[in-house]
């Protein structure tokens, strides 16, 4: 076990395939112990909307490596607490809405496909590991951006799961979406992040694997707690 009060800041990271629950258990996760959140699908959605807007109507392949790596490098974002929620601001422009839409999320992941964009994402990622501590949440916080994190959680749910949740959100939401379209395009996600030569999603050698199929949110943040408190000393 490690001290947070005496040692430097430490990190937690939870990572999985879209829709298993992340980016909710990350939040209650890290407003349980008072740390900062590092939500790097942000960052890789924020690329690809960069992308789109500077190459309107072109194809993540068509384009230079080295001009995505510069997209994503000079990325001028900020993350801002206003009313409660986390604004996510690119060029000072609220983008918090517009990058979680479906065609982003997919054009992310081709964007995440591209080694010089994950490389010149990761010393930004890093830059979160703030006092007292992080809670990371992504595909490779594991095994590529924080591989000495103490405690390490791999998230996993049904694909049928995963879509049945994200179908209900975006239902929330007001938007009208088709199931089978949604099972597809999370196949064709998963198929990529998982398949991809750099970082590919997968658990880390020493990630403890968490199934939410059948788990509630609560549930689920309880047995993520339950290994904080095996884990960390935070209290
Ligand atoms: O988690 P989220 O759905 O916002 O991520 C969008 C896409 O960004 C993922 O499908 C994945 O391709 C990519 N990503 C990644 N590595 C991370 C986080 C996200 O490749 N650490």
């Amino acid at each position: 076990m490690t001290n947070t009060k005496t040692e430097k800041p430490q990190v937690i990271c939870l990572d999985g395939p879209s829709g298993v629950g992340k980016g909710t258990i990350c939040l209650c996760i890290a407003a349980e112990l008072g740390w900062h959140i590092l939500d790097s699908g942000s960052l890789y959605r924020i690329t690809a909307l960069a992308f789109s807007r500077q190459f309107p109507g072109k194809a993540v392949a068509e384009v230079d490596e080295s001009q995505l790596a510069d997209i994503a490098k000079n990325l001028d974002v900020s993350y801002v607490e206003k009313d409660g929620r986390l604004q996510i601001l690119l060029g000072g422009e609220d983008v918090s809405e517009l990058i979680r839409a479906e065609e982003i999320g997919n054009l992310a992941s081709q964007v995440a496909a591209v080694p010089a964009v994950r490389e010149a994402l990761l010393a930004r990622q890093r830059a979160f590991l703030q006092p007292p501590g992080l809670v990371a949440d992504g595909r490779d916080m594991g095994t590529v951006v924080f591989p000495d994190a103490p405690l390490k959680i791999y998230l996993t749910a049904s694909a049928e799961e995963r879509a049945n949740r994200r179908y209900k959100q975006l239902k929330e939401k007001g938007i009208d979406v088709n199931l089978g379209s949604l099972v597809e395009e999370l196949r064709q996600r998963d198929e990529r992040d998982m398949n991809r030569k750099t970082a590919p999603l997968k658990p880390a050698s020493d990630a403890i694997i968490i199934d939410t199929t059948t788990l509630d949110i609560d549930q689920a943040c309880r047995e993520v707690m339950n290994w904080v408190d095996k884990k960390i000393v935070h209290r």
